[in-house]
């Protein structure tokens, strides 16, 4: 069992911020973990950040699975999350249940789901089982054709609304934390203090009792990056100008330089072993 439980997250709130990040791979989720990161997340952002779609609703379990699997080989540490992917849930109970178990399976200590109310009773079925559950709520992603692509939730009073009947139906099916995203943060200020269970945001605030970013924006890697992130590297550019001096070497021939490669020092035993090896292919032919 890894060092950080959802117990412990649950202990964490009004005490310690929890730092959270997402991690698709096995470098980097060795890095995560190395860096101290509290849990490490395999979300369903990977469809755009690693695979290039334009959303998250094309990803699959089987892309799940092998993501989490990924990452679990490479975490000690860090509690290991993994995305339900959209349509692995809502379609009922029993299928929510088989997917979970698929993701655990595949070595994660918890599964997130988006939504709240309306998976109560998944999450409750869940926890009774043993799988640890955090919800999502404010501002989710696998409901971008409904919501008319990613805006900033909670500015009216049904949005409210939402959001702290999804927070409380969480906290009671025994979900052990949840995420909010893109809200207001006053929103998210009063669903910290309304529930019992540890607030993670993104693009929420302060007023939470943790954060979580997705690796590629954090890092500068992914061009589109939502108006809340920031960016601690450029990565990205780091990687572009090592590729670009590396293209330039090859070009010019300085890559690869003589401490790149070996040589026969004594080039006449070269040119005999040559030899031999032409002539014996030549008998073959
Ligand atoms: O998939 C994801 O990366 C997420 C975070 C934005 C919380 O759900």
């Amino acid at each position: 069992m890894r060092e950080i439980t959802p117990r412990k997250i649950i202990e964490m709130k009004g005490k310690e911020k929890i730092a959270m990040i997402t991690a698709y791979d096995y470098p980097s989720a060795l890095i995560a973990d190395k860096a101290g990161m509290d849990i490490i997340f395999i979300g369903d952002s990977l469809g755009m950040v690693v695979y290039g779609e334009e959303n998250t609703l094309n990803v699959t379990m089987e892309q799940m699975v092998f993501h989490t699997k990924a990452v679990a080989r490479a975490v000690k540490r860090a509690l290991v999350l993994a995305d339900m992917p959209f349509g692995s849930y809502e379609v009922d109970t029993e299928d929510g249940v088989r997917n979970a178990v698929r993701l655990i399976q595949a070595g994660a200590d918890a599964v997130k789901i988006e939504g709240g109310y309306d998976h109560r009773k998944l999450v409750r079925k869940l926890v009774r089982m043993g799988i640890p559950v955090m919800g999502h709520t404010g501002l989710t992603p696998q409901r971008y054709l409904r919501l008319g692509g990613y805006r900033l939730m909670g500015e009216t009073d049904d949005e409210i609304e939402e959001i702290l009947r999804d927070a409380r139906a969480l906290e009671k099916a025994g979900a052990f934390a949840v995420v909010l995203e893109f809200t207001l943060a006053d929103v998210a200020k009063l669903v910290t203090e309304e529930v019992s269970i540890p607030t993670i945001g993104i693009g929420a605030g302060p007023y939470v009792d943790g954060q979580v970013l997705v690796w590629h924006d954090l890092l500068g890697i992914y061009e589109n990056t939502p108006p809340f992130v920031k960016k601690y590297a450029d990565i990205g550019g780091m990687i572009r100008l090592a590729l670009e001096n590396y293209r330039e070497e090859v070009k010019s021939g300085e890559f690869p330089a003589r401490e790149h490669y070996w040589e026969f020092l004594d080039k006449d035993d070269f040119r005999r072993k040559a030899q031999r090896a032409l002539e014996r292919l030549g008998e073959d032919d």
